[in-house]
């Protein structure tokens, strides 16, 4: 990874920490894209203090689109001669209450998914760049098990601006958990439809990747406890996970492999096999759905006001 830049997202904690502290350590330079919070700054703090100086902060909350765009700006003013390597949308909130953002979408849609669409359209001029001086560069998606959920399709209200109208919280709570399942399955069809978009050119040098962790035993949980997450369903639902949870190294495995290993390919998917249990991130079969991959690609486009995604 030496001589590379690396973004990522939410990465005060979990996953993203590990990946931001893997890749520190093979060489790269490491961008921080946090909200600001003590915790952003202990975490880069902590990254230097191992001996990582090469790790920056860039403020970017994903409840607010002003500043997606405006850490948008930043990077752009900053690497525009040596481009961005790796970008990995990692970042996520789990059961969160039926809460709009000052934006008026959903807080876990916005987040997980509509913020992240936003981020790589700002970024797509620094992938490129990567791309026209190293031959590749690659975008990552962090889905979870839980898009598989009830098997539930893509559904339109959840994209549009419909905040804190999507189902409530009521007994049993189950409703803010479609939200999280449609955010998850949103985050690995966005990357297939980018996949399949990318025009001809300098675009197809951007591998697009997704990974899910598997069951994994991170700040996550807490924080829907902490968000008043205590009903049946949240109960039924952390409980399960927690008791086959693996560490937050072993989670994060299918991201490293997709930021870091030789022999990945534009559209792959990486992450443990089964559901409700933890392994190794393994090359996974492909969950295409074109009907659905365009219904969200159009509902993020209209969400987010992008008019063209590959030009800023
Ligand atoms: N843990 C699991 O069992 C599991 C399973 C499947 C999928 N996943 C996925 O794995 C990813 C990483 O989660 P994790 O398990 O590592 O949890 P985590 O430790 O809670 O990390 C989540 C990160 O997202 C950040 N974040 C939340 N809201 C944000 C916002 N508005 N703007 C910017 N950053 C924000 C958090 O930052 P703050 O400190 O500011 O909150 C934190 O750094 C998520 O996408 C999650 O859906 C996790």
């Amino acid at each position: 990874m030496n001589g590379k830049n690396v973004l990522i997202t939410g990465c005060t904690s979990g996953t993203g920490f590990v990946l931001a502290r893997t890749c520190a350590q093979l060489g790269a330079t490491v961008y921080m894209l946090n909200r600001p919070s003590e915790r952003a700054t202990v975490a880069l703090d902590q990254l230097r203090n191992e001996g990582n100086s090469k790790a920056f902060l860039i403020e970017c909350d994903l409840q607010d689109y002003a500043s997606v765009r405006k850490a948008g700006k930043a990077l752009r003013d900053q690497l525009q001669n040596e481009g961005c390597d790796v970008l990995c949308n990692n970042a996520g909130v789990m059961g969160l209450p039926d809460v709009a953002t000052a934006d008026g979408y959903d807080v876990q849609i916005q987040t997980n998914h509509l913020s992240h669409f936003l981020l790589t359209h700002e970024l797509w001029p620094l992938l490129e760049r990567a791309a026209e001086l190293k031959g590749e560069a690659r975008v990552i998606s962090h889905s979870s098990g839980a898009r598989k959920m009830g098997n539930r399709p893509i559904t339109s209200r959840f994209f549009e601006r419909n905040g804190g109208h999507l189902g409530g919280d009521r007994f049993p709570g189950l409703q803010k958990w479609v939200r999280y399942q449609q955010s998850k399955l949103a985050n690995l069809l966005f990357s297939y439809a980018l996949h399949d978009r990318r025009p001809q050119g300098l675009a197809r040098g951007v591998k697009v990747l997704t990974a899910h962790p598997g069951p994994t035993d991170s700040g996550l949980q807490a924080k829907t406890f902490k968000a008043g997450g205590n009903g049946l369903a949240d109960r039924y639902i952390i409980g399960r996970t927690m008791k086959v949870a693996q560490s937050v190294e072993d989670g994060s495995a299918g991201i490293a492999r997709c930021a870091c290993e030789h022999d990945i390919k534009s559209g792959e998917f990486y992450g443990p096999i089964g559901r409700g249990r933890p392994g190794p991130a393994l090359l996974l079969e492909p969950e295409r759905n074109i009907e659905m991959e365009k219904l969200l690609w159009d509902l993020s486009m209209r969400a987010t006001g992008i008019s063209s995604f590959f030009t800023v």
